[in-house]
This record gives C-alpha cells, structure tokens and sequence, in this order.
C-alpha cells in the first residue's frame, strides 16, 4: 500500500537490468505511489530481456537508449513526453559501468580508452540527461533528478579504481546543474550515496563480498538494501522534499559517519583478548 506520494506525477526511471538492480525497486515504488513513467536502458541490455517483465507489472513503456548516445537521450525525453502526455516531474539516472572494474585492472593500470568509456556511461551521460532535459524544457517546475553515487567519490576504497574519480565527476554535476536548473526552472537534483548492493553492478567489484560483510559490519544499521534505497529516492521524487537540492545525500546505514565499529575492532583482537 503506497501514499500516493508520486500521484499524477511522470517521470522516467533508467537502469532497471534484472530484479536486483536498484532502479527495479525504483520502479515498483514509484508505481505503487501512483506516478506513471518510461523505463529505459542501453539497447544491449534489453536482450537479457527481464525489463519487458517490469514494463508490464508497472504498465510503462521502454524506451531503449544508450546513455553515451546523444541522439538516444533526446530520443528518450521527447518520446517519454508523448507517451505520457505532458513534461516530467521526476528522472532516476541509475548508470554505471567500467570497463577497468570488468576487466581487474588496476588503478595503477588503466587503459584509458576503458577509463573514458567509465566516465562517458556512468558520468557524463547524467549531463546529458540534465542538459537534454533542459534543451527541451522537459520538466516541471519543482520536478526532481537523482543520480547514484558511491562513498569512494569522496574517500579511497582501494577496490573501486577509475570509478571513484567517475563517482566525483557524477556528484559534481549534481552540484553545478542544480545550481542551474533551480535558477532556471526551480529544478532538483542531487545524488544518493548507497551502501554496497548486492546488484550486477556491484558484484563486478574485485573483493565485493569481502567488502560487503565489512560494510555491514561497520554500519551501525547494517547495509541500506536495494529496497530502502528506493524508498529514500522516491521521497527526493515527492513534494516532501522540496528544498533539497545540489546534495550528495549519503544512504548507508551510517557507515560514513563511522570511524570503526566494535564488531570490526573485535576482528581485529589477538585470539587471547576476544
Ligand atoms: N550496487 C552497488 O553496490 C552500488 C552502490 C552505490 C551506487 N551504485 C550505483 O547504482 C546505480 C545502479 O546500479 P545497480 O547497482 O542497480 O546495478 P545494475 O547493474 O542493476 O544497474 C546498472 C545499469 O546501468 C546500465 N547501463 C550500463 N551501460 C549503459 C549504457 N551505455 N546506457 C544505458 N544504460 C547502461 C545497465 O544496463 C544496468 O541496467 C549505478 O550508478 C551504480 O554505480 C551501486
């Protein structure tokens, strides 16, 4: 049972691969809250063909885009309007890949050709849903837009290599283009920062399981999972949220807060002093 947060609200939420993915769980809320919206994701994600079982249960239409892909993205906002009769409230940019990750590389050993691709998939193509957005005056006053970001952005994980750089380039956006878009059209964006998720593109991670436990270990509230994750962007999509822009908000049961936890401190004991 929803709140009717979303209601009579339209929007377009990327990024839904598989049941796991975030953006997944985006789209069942924002349903269940009574929004209507497009799905979209890279043309080759659709062979894999699971998000044709979401368009139905959430009764949207795909649009496939590659988020690298100008034309696509103009594509996906001018059809995403039609389909839905009317400007957007509400945009999820919910991207991200690296080739580099993929491949093991690390960040002493990037192939820049994989590194540019990280920051064109994952980074660039949120101002290109910003500035797309804007060229076609796509959105309602007071809409909102979220991106996901990851802690590495702002403090070295040794696992996270070229992404960590990509994550601040996507955070930074946030700032600058909220600053526009509110000026301009009193448009939100921000980014949310979540726990580790045990998703497609989190487990492509080197050490993602290690590091997972850890991060549990060192939450006071334990990982934030993919559902909450959805429940936090569906409130930056309400009316509840107004004010909030240009953030980097983190949703990760405290882990950034924390310096050490107990548990982990414990680990750490000589046998003889557990
Ligand atoms: N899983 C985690 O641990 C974690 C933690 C913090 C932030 N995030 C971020 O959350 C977002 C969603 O990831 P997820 O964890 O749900 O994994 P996911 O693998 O389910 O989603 C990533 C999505 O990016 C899409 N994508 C890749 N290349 C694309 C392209 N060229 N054009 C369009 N779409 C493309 C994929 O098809 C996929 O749907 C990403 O930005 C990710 O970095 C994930």
């Amino acid at each position: 049972m929803g709140y009717g947060l979303l209601k009579g609200k339209r929007g377009i939420i990327s990024g839904a691969l598989d049941e796991n993915s975030i953006a997944w769980k985006v789209a069942l809320k924002a349903k269940e809250e009574g929004a209507i919206f497009t799905l979209t994701n890279a043309p080759i994600a659709m062979r894999l063909g699971e998000i044709n079982k979401l368009a139905e249960i959430c009764e949207a239409e795909i649009i496939p885009a590659d988020a690298t892909s100008e034309a696509d993205i103009e594509n996906l906002f001018t059809k995403s309007m039609e389909v839905l009769g009317g400007k957007l409230d509400f945009v999820l940019h919910s991207i991200g890949m690296s080739p580099n990750i993929r491949k093991g590389k690390e960040y002493g050993d990037l192939n820049y050709d994989w590194f540019k691709q990280s920051v064109d998939i994952s980074a660039l193509s949120f101002h290109r849903f910003l500035q797309t957005s804007e060229k076609l005056d796509a959105m309602n006053e007071w809409g909102s837009i979220v991106a996901l970001s990851y802690i590495a952005a702002q403090r070295t994980f040794a696992f996270y290599t070229d992404m960590a750089d990509v994550k601040a380039l996507l955070e930074s956006i946030a700032r600058s283009y909220g600053y526009r878009y509110g000026k301009l059209k009193k448009v939100r964006v921000n980014t949310i920062s979540q726990s580790p998720t045990m998703t497609r593109a989190g487990s492509g991670i080197g050490s993602f399981g290690t590091f997972y436990e850890y991060a549990e270990k060192n939450s006071p509230l334990g990982n934030a999972s993919a559902d909450s994750c959805a429940d936090y962007v569906i409130s930056l999509f309400s009316d509840l949220t107004r004010m909030v822009t240009m953030q980097n908000l983190f949703h990760d049961g405290g882990f950034s807060m924390t310096g050490v936890s107990r548990e982990i401190l414990e680990m750490m004991l000589p046998e003889d002093q557990k």
